[in-house]
């Protein structure tokens, strides 16, 4: 079947916060209706939307109680057959977010297990405690504390929970359990939804041995990128979207590797298009700890990037190119000066990765330039991770305010703020209170003034037009230059005679290099300043500037890299 997801660009939905249209301050699914046309404006092709199915919102929404079902608090199965069929009118296809690691524990799966009704008990992994006071192992919960929780109070019976402790693991190695799931996507399915994105795909295939580990990266390898995770995949692959023609699939892989980034997506071996890998969003953490606070280092992101541009490559593979998404702070506060140059910061970091060998994400709010919220408690924070993270942060001795600094940094919910349409009440995404504060910086970010004043959108609609148009960025090779250089990412991209040149400078001040690739540049394919300042083989850039070049004699340049 013929699949076209290389000179695509995906548009990623965080429900909540995208538009709320019948004021209760959440954002729903007639929200995302009315803004279709904004969609198209862009020129995105297919919009992920993060869950909205029937849930307690725990984990907003991947603590899913029902799969096949619209929560009333996002709309009604009609407004989302609707969503559908006026997407596709204007030639917008859908991705749904599958959670199929884990139900909530008001799914009626769960329930059932719990009253003891043994078909369902294998749903789930179910463990008997360690000498009457103890969970059966050491691990530990990603969202902290231990991994397991009691099932009930009467026996010495623990359920595994990797995230918080209302979302139960799924048994997958139970085929039970398998077939349900695949039921779940081909209900999606047949609504006409092409595009899956699985949430922690890689961690469906625990060790069931469920022994005690020695320390957190042991730890993971027990329940992470399995070999009979890839059995799996596949399985779900053959039974369920092979079906659809142009189908768009990609796997959420928390702390898997670039050689398992191709099995998981070299095309022969059937499993998901792209994955979504995390490094590169993990070069500010102190020692491997989110919760700190510490500077990046460029060579150290680069590097990153460059091993998995070049190594999934290598392999076949492909990546989904993101900066940002509904976990994790914005991108543009990490690394660049929103403050002295926001719209410099925010095309130079669109530049440096939809230029890339992948398909790139663009998380609601991007193309305006959105930004963390300045929050003054934490009680203005909703997220449960972040909530628990605080508690460990003063448990462990930090102060309020030091805990506070590391949360205003880190919490997921600086991403989730609602999105910002105009400068009116509410930044025009509700009539009423919305259920996370609005960055006050609303009434000069948003899309309004954007689209009346701004640069970014238009720069963000170059960009998807050029992966649409230019073969070179969809299915060109990448070439990695100036690896050494410590203030810019640059590259080459090669398709048959064309080929491009990308600069992106990530420093605040004016920069020159000296590179015989200058010599050969023709045209400005984009950039984010007016003009170039280029002379023969010297190119002087300035704080935050992205520009690419068309190559002229590709010849010379396959010569000059041999
Ligand atoms: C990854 C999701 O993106 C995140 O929001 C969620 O908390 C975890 N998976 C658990 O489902
Ligand atoms: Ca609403």
């Amino acid at each position: 079947m013929s699949k076209s997801f290389k000179n695509k660009v995906i548009y990623q939905i965080y429900l909540k916060s995208f538009k709320d249209t019948n004021g209760d301050g959440i954002g729903d699914l007639p929200g995302i209706i009315e803004k279709l046309p904004y969609l198209k404006k862009l020129g995105i092709d297919m919009i992920w939307i993060n869950p909205f199915y029937p849930s307690p919102q725990k984990d907003n929404g991947y603590d899913i109680s029902n799969y096949c079902e619209v929560d009333s608090l996002f709309g009604t199965m009609n407004d989302f057959d609707n969503l559908v069929l006026e997407a596709k009118k204007l030639e917008i296809d859908l991705m749904l977010d599958m959670v199929l690691n884990h139900v909530s524990t008001e799914h009626q799966w769960f329930q059932k297990a719990k009253n003891g009704n043994s078909y369902y008990k294998d749903f789930f992994y179910i463990r008997e405690g360690k000498n009457k006071h103890l969970p059966p192992n050491n691990w530990q919960s990603k969202f902290g504390g231990s991994a397991w929780n009691k099932l009930n109070l009467e026996e010495n019976k623990y359920y595994l929970c990797l995230y918080d402790k209302t979302q139960a693991d799924l048994n997958w190695h139970n085929p039970n359990v398998r077939e349900e799931l695949k039921k779940v996507v081909r209900f999606w399915m047949n609504k006409g939804v092409k595009g899956f994105r699985f949430d922690v795909l890689n961690v469906i295939g625990k060790n069931q041995d469920f022994v005690d580990s020695v320390d957190s990266e042991q730890e993971k390898k027990l329940y992470t990128d399995t070999p009979i995770v890839h059995q799996w995949v596949q399985e779900l692959h053959n039974d369920t979207f092979s079906k659809i023609e142009d189908s768009i699939t990609v796997g959420e892989m928390s702390s898997t590797t670039v050689d398992q980034g191709i099995l998981y997506t070299n095309p022969k071996r059937k499993e998901v298009d792209m994955i979504f890998s995390f490094h590169h969003l993990k070069v500010d953490y102190e020692n491997g700890n989110k919760w700190s606070s510490v500077n990046y280092d460029l060579n150290v992101l680069k590097e990153i990037l460059f091993e998995w541009q070049e190594g999934m490559e290598k392999g076949n593979g492909w990546n989904a190119l993101f900066w940002n998404n509904h976990d994790q702070p914005r991108a543009n506060q990490r690394f660049g000066d929103i403050v002295n140059f926001p719209f410099e910061t925010n095309s130079l970091l669109a530049t440096t990765i939809h230029l890339m060998r992948g398909t790139p994400f663009i998380y609601q709010g991007e193309e305006i330039g959105m930004t963390d919220p300045i929050y003054s408690s934490i009680n203005e924070y909703q997220d449960i991770e972040s909530h628990n993270a605080y508690n460990k942060l003063i448990c462990e001795g930090l102060s309020d305010e030091q805990a506070f600094d590391i949360i205003k940094t880190k919490s997921r919910d600086n991403s989730r703020t609602p999105m910002q349409w105009t400068s009116g009440k509410f930044a025009g995404f509700s009539s009423e209170t919305p259920w996370l504060k609005i960055n006050e910086n609303y009434t000069t970010i948003n899309v309004q003034r954007e689209l009346n004043n701004g640069k970014l959108f238009n720069y963000y609609q170059c960009l998807i037009k050029l992966r649409h148009n230019e073969k070179v960025i969809s299915d060109g090779r990448f070439i990695p230059i100036l690896k050494e250089d410590t203030e810019v990412i640059a590259y080459l991209r090669v398709y048959n005679d064309q080929a491009i040149i990308v600069f992106n400078h990530f420093k605040n001040s004016t920069y020159s290099i000296t590179t015989k690739y200058l010599k050969m540049t023709g045209d400005v394919l984009i950039g984010n300043y007016k003009n170039v300042i280029r002379r023969e083989d010297k190119l002087t850039l300035r704080p935050f500037e992205s520009v690419g070049f068309w190559i002229k004699d590709v010849k010379q340049l396959l010569n000059a890299l041999e």
